[in-house]
């Protein structure tokens, strides 16, 4: 049996955990098979490069950041494009996955790596999926692993922010990852004790936050503390494509709406206003307990899932239990905040503002 496993998109702590489980799990269970690397995410596949994993590869990588297999975007709608030979990609993966012999190719991905996985199993190759992001977007799954690794780098930070912003007496916004959904705002924001949370799900008014900021300084707080997730925006921009958004903040010379935030309240409460960006902070490193659990958990199961001869499906976490879904069933599909859901709505009856009036 050979098995082949590739790591697609922005990377995130626990991949490598993923890959040792799974290796492990062949170890002990398959001892015939072959276990494959593929560099370079679907990049490696394209090109049909593939590497034999040993046990000494992923023995001890449990604890190691980024992923041992390196990683790229493929975008999706190139999958199936001609390239510049005449060849779409999607073919030549297809070609590579069957002069390779494969028998299974699990993928480690977010939700683009979950559709072009989706691709690759409508044509035949048996792909497993495990879903990984710092952004906990991906349809179907409770927890992407990855994430709570996130969220605790961010609340770290926001307690370190907190205690300058209570010397200084000032408004403190801390950007988080999250372009189209605000998970990782959201919890690191309740765990971290923002004051105000704005959340791509939920767009803000800033003469609100303005508000809220001046209200907290009458009631006596000495800072505030506002957490941004990048894809956060106004209300006002609510009604524009995302791309006529990022002409607007282009023309600024800006990327997302917290340095604009940042200057309007400073203007307009009188407090002074520091932005901190905290960026691929959030992704790299070592991952948490939890999520060396959870992506040990899901590689053990999916690889259970492949000894089963069981494909076209990714893991997911359901109410504590592992389970899967169909790649059919989850591709193209997206979990966005609820903005009328139960955590948006605790936080709002404990006093966190969402930049809403
Ligand atoms: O991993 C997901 C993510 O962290 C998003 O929240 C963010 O917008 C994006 O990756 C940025 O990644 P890159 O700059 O590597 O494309």
């Amino acid at each position: 049996m050979k098995i082949g496993v590739l790591t697609s998109g922005g990377d995130c702590p626990g991949l490598n955990a993923v890959i040792r489980a799974i290796g492990l799990y062949i170890t002990e269970n398959l001892p015939d098979a072959e276990l494959l690397g593929i560099p370079d995410g679907y990049g490696g596949l394209i090109r049909g490069e593939f590497f034999p994993l040993k046990r000494e590869d992923f023995a001890d990588i449990l604890n190691l950041g980024g992923t041992i297999l390196g990683t790229s975007r493929q975008p999706f709608k190139q999958m199936t494009r001609p390239a510049e030979d005449g060849t779409s990609r999607l073919k030549k993966m297809v070609d590579n996955y069957r002069k390779s012999r494969l028998d299974c190719l699990f993928v480690l991905g977010g939700a683009g790596t979950h559709k072009n996985a989706a691709l690759l199993s409508a044509e035949g190759c048996h792909v497993i999926g495990l879903p990984k992001t710092i952004d906990n977007d991906i349809y179907g799954t409770d927890m992407t692993f990855g994430f709570q690794t996130a969220v605790e780098v961010a609340v770290e930070a926001i307690d370190r922010i907190r205690t300058t912003a209570e010397s200084h007496l000032r408004t403190m916004l801390i950007e988080v990852m999250g372009n189209k959904a605000g998970w990782l705002a959201l919890h690191a924001g309740i765990a971290g004790g923002a004051d105000v949370i704005l959340l791509p799900e939920i767009p803000f008014s800033p003469d609100a936050v303005v508000e809220k900021v001046l209200r907290n300084r009458e009631q006596g707080e000495r800072f505030s503390l506002i957490v941004v997730a990048e894809g956060a925006f106004l209300s006002d921009e609510a009604g524009l494509k995302k791309k006529e958004r990022q002409f607007v903040r282009k023309e600024r010379g800006e990327s997302t709406v917290t340095p604009h935030l940042a200057e309007i309240l400073e203007e307009r409460t009188g407090i002074e206003t520091r932005a901190t960006v905290l960026g691929y902070l959030q992704r790299g490193g070592t991952p948490s307990a939890y999520d060396r659990f959870l992506a040990s958990r899901f590689g053990g199961e999916a690889a259970r899932l492949c000894a089963a001869g069981h494909f076209g499906v990714t893991v997911a976490l359901n109410g504590g239990n592992v389970v899967y879904n169909a790649l059919s069933d989850i591709a193209g599909r997206d979990k966005p905040v609820d903005p009328k859901g139960e955590a948006v709505r605790f936080a709002r009856d404990i006093g966190i503002f969402f930049g809403t009036k």
